[in-house]
C-alpha cells in the first residue's frame, strides 16, 4: 500500500486504495495487557483481573449484557470524554428496551466514568462500560433484579487502532440485519453481536474489511459496527432509525454537516444505491470516519470531497478548535 498525507494530515492510501489485509477497529489483536489497570465495579476499583463473572451468569450465558463505548481526548485542560450524555442515554435506553433496569443512575455512571479516567490516567483512550445480570441463573430466563455496571478505561495504543482513518473496502453481507420486530436492534446488547460477528468474518473471508447489512425487507442497515453514510449528487444520505443502532458518530455527522453546508438526508437507502453513490463511507465512536475506496467490485474516491470536509471537521472539532461543538465533551 502506499501512503499519501491529506490536506488534513490524514494519512490515506493514493495508489493501491486498500490494503485488504488491512486491521481496522474491531479486527485489531489486543496483545497488550491491560492488568495494571482498575475497574469501577459497582461502586468500587478494583483491579483489572477480580473484574469478572461467573460462567452461569445471565449476563455471559444468555448473553443479555448491554454495553456501551465512547472515547477520551486530551484536551487543553486535561481529559474530557466525546459525548458521554450520548452514550450514557443510550445505555439507559438499552436498558428500558430489554425490560431491564442499571443499579446507578446516569449522574452516577457519569461519575464512575470520572473515577475510572482519574484512576488509571487515562488521557487519549476508551471507556467500556458494561451493564449486566452477574449472578448465576443456571436455568432462569426473566430476571428482576438490578444490574451490575463496570467500568473500563483503556489507554490508546497503536493495536487499538483508534486514529486510522484509513480507506477500507466493503460489501453486502449475505447475513441479514436482525429484524426489528425479533430483537430491539437500537440496544447495544451483547448478544445482538452475533449477527456482526457473522457480517465481518464474512466479509473477511471474502477480502474485505467491512459487511455491510441489509435488513430482511430489503433496505440497507449498517455495518457490523459501524453506521453507513453515501454522498449522492452532493447529498449526504444514511439509513433512517428504526432497523439499526442510533449510532452516536452518525448523529455527530448529521449535526455538523450542516455547519460546512453539507445537505443531509436520513432515508430509506438501498443496497443497489451504494453501486452508484459517489461516495460511501463507515463510521463508529473508535475511528469516527472511514472512507470506502473499494465496494464489492467498484472503486471509489477515498475519500472523496464532501467525505475528505467531514474528515476535516471531525478533525478540527476533535482538537478543540471547533467552538461550535464544545458542548460535546464532558470533563473528566
Ligand atoms: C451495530 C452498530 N452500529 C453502529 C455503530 C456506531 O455507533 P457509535 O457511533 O455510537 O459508535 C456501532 C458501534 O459500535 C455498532 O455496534
Amino acid at each position: 500500500m502506499i501512503i499519501g498525507i491529506g490536506r488534513a494530515g490524514l494519512l490515506y492510501s493514493v495508489i493501491s486504495p486498500v490494503d485488504t489485509q488491512l486491521l481496522i477497529y474491531g479486527d485489531a489483536k489486543e496483545v497488550q495487557m491491560y492488568d495494571h489497570l482498575s475497574v469501577w465495579l459497582n461502586g468500587k476499583m478494583i483491579p483489572w483481573p477480580e473484574a469478572k463473572v461467573p460462567l452461569l451468569s445471565h449476563g455471559f450465558s444468555r448473553g443479555s449484557a448491554i454495553f456501551e463505548i465512547f472515547d477520551t481526548h486530551e484536551g487543553p485542560t486535561g481529559t474530557v470524554a466525546f459525548r458521554m450524555d450520548k452514550h450514557l442515554n443510550r445505555l439507559m435506553r438499552s436498558a428500558e428496551l430489554l425490560g431491564m433496569q442499571t443499579g446507578y443512575s446516569t449522574r452516577q455512571i457519569a461519575e464512575a466514568v470520572v473515577e475510572t479516567v482519574k484512576a488509571n490516567n487515562i488521557g487519549r483512550g476508551l471507556i467500556k462500560i458494561m451493564a449486566y445480570w452477574g449472578e448465576e441463573a443456571v436455568i432462569q430466563l426473566v430476571l428482576d433484579s438490578k444490574l451490575d455496571v463496570a467500568v473500563f478505561a483503556i489507554p490508546s495504543s497503536e493495536e487499538l487502532g483508534l486514529d486510522n482513518a484509513r480507506p477500507v473496502s466493503a460489501c453486502i453481507s449475505k447475513w441479514r440485519k436482525l429484524h426489528p420486530e425479533t430483537v430491539p436492534v437500537e440496544a447495544k446488547a451483547c448478544a445482538n453481536y452475533l449477527n456482526g460477528y457473522l457480517a465481518r468474518r464474512d466479509a473477511n473471508l471474502r477480502g474485505f474489511n467491512v459487511g455491510l447489512l441489509v435488513g430482511t425487507d430489503g433496505f440497507l442497515a449498517e455495518g457490523s459496527v459501524e453506521s453507513v453514510f453515501l454522498v449522492k449528487d452532493g447529498v449526504l444520505k444514511t439509513p433512517s432509525l428504526g432497523r439499526i443502532l442510533s449510532g452516536i458518530t452518525r448523529l455527530s455527522i448529521l449535526q455538523a454537516a450542516p455547519a460546512i453546508g453539507i445537505r443531509t438526508s436520513e432515508e430509506p437507502v438501498l443496497p443497489e444505491d451504494l453501486f452508484t453513490a459517489d461516495e460511501i463511507f463507515v463510521c463508529n465512536t473508535g475511528v469516527k470516519i472511514l472512507p470506502v475506496a473499494r465496494f464489492e467490485d467498484r472503486t471509489l474516491e477515498a475519500p472523496g470531497p464532501i467525505t475528505r470536509q467531514l474528515m476535516e471537521l471531525m478533525k478540527s472539532i476533535l482538537n478543540f478548535s471547533d467552538d461550535r461543538f464544545k458542548d460535546w465533551f464532558s470533563p473528566m
